[in-house]
């Protein structure tokens, strides 16, 4: 099917939204359920869709915080953080994190989610979810209204149900995604096709 009409929406048209045509476009969008811990030493939990892989070698995490929000301010005083995965039958529990609570409140508390201990680092980790990414701070870069935070990954836990041949399963690991609006990704078809590393590889198709 040929797309032969487009709206073009300019990004310095006022009455363009372009955080929502942004949010509706870029998906679907992995989410980080990031734990930090406050100066004081309460435990915070917040989901995070602006979030990807940021470096291979070595190893580094970002999310975008939108604002100045709990999850940043102790990030820079405590210089780490866990990226729980939002495994989906914690729907509800990903979204009422996001709820703001003072800085004070601690979301796991109020709402119930069972933490524990994490393996190197003080934030703790999701007991229900079955992967987590501690993380050390890289950096931060601030674009203004949004920090880009940089997260040097140290350890990554995975559950055991979860692998299938020792490697994380997409089926098992459940992981919802964000989209726009209100809606969410919950277990996405999956079909596997070969990479070709040469343009040779291509058979019949050029
Ligand atoms: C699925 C989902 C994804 C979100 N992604 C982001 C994001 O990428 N960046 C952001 O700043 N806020 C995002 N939010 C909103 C924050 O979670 C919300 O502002 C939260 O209160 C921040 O918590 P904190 O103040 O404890 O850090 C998201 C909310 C939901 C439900």
């Amino acid at each position: 099917m040929p797309f032969e009409h487009r709206t073009v929406f300019r990004a310095d048209d006022e009455n363009v939204n372009v955080y929502k045509l942004l949010t509706a476009v870029v998906v679907p969008r992995p989410i980080a359920w990031v734990t930090t811990l406050s100066a004081q030493g309460t435990v915070n939990l917040a989901p995070h869709s602006f979030y990807t892989v940021a470096c291979a070698r070595p190893p580094i995490v970002q999310f975008s915080s939108v604002g100045r929000k709990d999850t940043l301010r102790n990030v820079v005083a405590t210089e780490e953080f866990v990226v729980n995965l939002a495994y989906g039958p914690l729907i509800e529990a990903v979204n009422n994190t996001s709820a703001a609570f003072a800085n004070h409140e601690s979301e796991p508390a109020h709402l119930g989610i069972t933490m524990e201990p994490s393996t190197v680092v003080r934030p703790p980790r999701v007991k229900d979810s079955p992967v987590s990414i501690e993380c050390t701070l890289h950096s931060t870069v601030e674009l203004d209204d949004s920090t880009v935070v940089f997260g040097s990954v140290q350890v990554i836990t995975v559950a055991d149900q979860v692998l299938v041949d020792g490697h994380p399963d997409y089926d098992r690991l459940d992981p919802l995604t964000r989209l726009g609006k209100d809606e969410w990704g919950v277990r996405a078809r999956v079909r596997s096709i070969r990479r070709p590393r040469r343009p040779e590889d291509i058979r019949g198709q050029l």
